[in-house]
């Protein structure tokens, strides 16, 4: 849609930018002009001055420049339409309709959202009715508190078929309107068409510039509702078919605050339902949206990407630890792959078997979905893990096959910048794990284990079997597993270590919670709960000769047990994954350390216990 010039200059002139920048960034007055503080880059002292005169602002320190219109679109992170229809709004103007057609239809819609903006208040209104007071101990009880529900407008759709509808007719809405909005439904018996939401917890949701257009209703739990007939159960939610205000396959659940949190930094978050959203939300992941009831499409993966432009973090999605959970995860990358685009892509990230982000909050707080969130993967990484987890490349037909199906996945890539980067990636992956141990990553090729701009670190490995990612990640366990006492000086480095292993990652989450509420624990027990919550197999894995005989440090009577003084020897084993790592800690990157870094690492690929152990003390009388 094209707007007149004429228009534009209308709002530009009717609105004061100063005013406009005001409601959303602190402004002072100084002289003729006003001065803020820049908020499209970072400062203390004020660079950043509006002209209410000439209608422009203009940064002095990043050069950020434009009018009323631009500053919006910028700060409110939308796009120029979305733009020109708040401040159209604010200015008290009608959005222009080329032609009488539209010009109806805008009519119309504006009459559909001031209706869903009616019901959406009669919905909360319902949650202060004595009669439903239990709701409220109930939302209380999941966690949704005041300042929750009234964020999310949260409100209840009573049983009454009618109520909602005997409200809206006296506020002056029709039963066609009522309908086409969704809200209301015709009846198949000819009765009175009645109401769409009953006895169900409701989830307005809205768009990208906050105006409600759709509601997602939770059944109460069964206790609180009459038994259904003929052991009828009612799906646990219900949303909003599509209207004309609402294309469920376009957009996501909490997208308006989203938009606003990516462009203060946010990470993207994709889960599964209203719950998590609102939990992440009130936990501060602010970037937290969900598709509803679908899977992710096209449209909503094009727009979370567009919510991106300002910072380069990328939408983090999150799947169940489980089976489903990851074959949902390759039908999302198969979805992804022929829409990657250069500074375009997503990351994947694994919740333990069973848990969703609300429930994980619960049990385990910030940290615990930090860590597993932190310990996402890349999609490069998801898709290596997705073809090599489980699979034996031992003979030349095995690797061959592998090289087939990797190129496949290219293949489904569009853009062939893409294409390019992933083949040579796939190409030195393929190398390093089976014909080049000795180099390891050392000579630049691009990998989780080394992030670009970290200083390779020179260290030659020299053992090949080092180079088995998949067994970095078991010894890394195995050293906690036996060892729980070196994990509080390690937490950081264990939460961070990059695990491809779904399984054994589920397992790092485990282990963090459970050592992040009780740090004293010993290792038996530790092992104990592990096994009690499903982990059983995976600590077989781990905890066995196959493991040890690479890593003899860690083995239930290694190097790390008792005898040497503990703290610091957690701290040398932290400091030796970082090297393992090539993610060298500033720390050590001074010369005198160099050489005993060297050394370390040198004693671990060799397993000569004797000799790491007496480095270790070694290290700790130099600290001393
Ligand atoms: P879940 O069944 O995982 O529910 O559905 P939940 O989000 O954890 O909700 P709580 O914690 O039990 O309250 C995830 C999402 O799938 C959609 C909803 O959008 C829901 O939030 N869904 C689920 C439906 O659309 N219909 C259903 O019957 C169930
Ligand atoms: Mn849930």
């Amino acid at each position: 849609m094209s707007i007149p010039p004429r228009f534009l200059d209308e709002i530009r002139s009717r609105l004061s930018l100063s005013d406009i920048i005001g409601k959303r960034v602190k402004v002072t007055r100084a002289g003729r002009e006003h001065k803020a503080c820049c908020p499209f880059h970072r400062e203390k002292t004020p660079s950043f001055t509006i002209n209410d005169d000439k209608g422009f602002y203009h940064c002095f320190g990043c050069g950020a420049h434009g009018d009323v219109i631009g500053f919006v679109m910028q700060h409110d992170n939308l796009s120029f339409i979305d733009a020109v229809g708040i401040l159209s709004a604010e200015a008290g103007l009608q959005m222009p309709a080329p032609d009488p057609a539209q010009e109806r239809q805008a009519e119309k819609s504006r009459g559909l959202y001031e209706l869903m903006d009616e019901a959406c208040a009669w919905f909360t209104a319902r949650l202060q009715d004595t009669a439903h007071e239990d709701v409220l101990t109930y939302l209380e009880k999941r966690g949704l508190e005041e300042e929750s529900r009234a964020r999310f407008r949260i409100g209840f759709a009573p049983a009454d078929g009618q109520a909602l509808r005997a409200y809206l007719q006296q506020a002056g809405f029709r039963d066609e309107d009522m309908i086409e909005a969704g809200v209301i439904k015709p009846s198949a018996k000819g009765g009175a068409p009645y109401a769409f939401f009953r006895d169900r917890v409701m989830f307005p949701v809205t768009d990208r510039r906050g105006r409600v257009v759709a509601f997602g209703g939770r059944t109460l739990p069964e206790d609180m509702r009459p038994p259904g007939r003929d052991g009828f159960k009612p799906p646990k939610y219900i949303n909003s078919s599509d209207t004309p205000l609402f294309d469920k396959g376009r957009m996501l659940y909490a997208e308006s605050i989203a938009r606003q949190a990516a462009r203060e930094g946010h990470s993207l978050i994709v889960t599964e339902g209203y719950m998590d959203v609102i939990a992440c939300h009130s936990a501060g992941f602010k970037g937290a949206v969900a598709p509803m009831g679908t899977a992710l499409t096209e449209e909503q993966i094009l727009s979370l990407w567009s919510m991106m432009e300002y910072n380069d973090k990328m939408p983090i999605l999150c799947f169940d630890g489980d089976n489903a959970g990851r074959r949902a995860a390759s039908r999302a990358c198969e979805r992804i792959l022929p829409l990657l685009k250069p500074g375009k892509g997503v990351r994947f990230a694994f919740l333990p078997e069973g848990e969703d982000p609300d429930s994980l909050l619960r049990s385990s707080g910030r940290q615990g979905l930090q860590a597993i969130l932190a310990s996402s993967l890349s999609l490069f990484d998801f898709l290596w893990a997705a073809h090599t987890t489980g699979r034996n490349f031992d003979t030349p037909e095995s690797r061959a096959g592998l090289d087939k199906d990797l190129q496949k996945v290219v293949s489904a890539m569009a853009d062939t910048e893409i294409q390019r980067h992933y083949k040579a990636l796939i190409r030195s992956r393929i190398s390093e794990a089976f014909f080049k141990p000795y180099q390891s990553q050392r000579n630049g090729g691009p990998s989780i284990k080394r992030p670009a701009g970290s200083p390779a670190s020179g260290v030659k490995i020299r053992s090949a079997r080092w180079d088995k990612t998949i067994l970095w990640e078991k010894v890394l366990l195995a050293a906690v597993l036996n060892h729980p006492y070196v994990y509080p000086n390690l937490d950081e480095d264990f939460g961070n270590f990059p695990i491809t292993s779904p399984r054994l990652n589920a397992l790092r989450q485990k282990v963090i919670t459970i050592l992040e509420e009780e740090p004293d624990l010993e290792s038996p027990d530790l092992q104990h709960k592990l096994r009690a919550e499903g982990f059983a197999q995976e600590i077989d894995d781990i905890l066995n000769e196959s493991v040890y005989v690479h890593a003899a440090f860690c083995k239930p009577d290694g190097a790390l047990s008792g005898a040497v003084g503990s703290a610091t020897n957690s701290m040398d084993i932290g400091s030796w994954f970082r090297v393992r790592d090539g993610l060298v800690d500033k720390d050590y990157k001074q010369e005198n350390r160099q050489g005993w870094r060297q050394a370390v690492v040198q004693a671990s690929s060799e397993d000569d216990e004797e000799k790491l152990k007496s480095m270790m003390r070694a290290r700790t009388s130099e600290e001393l």
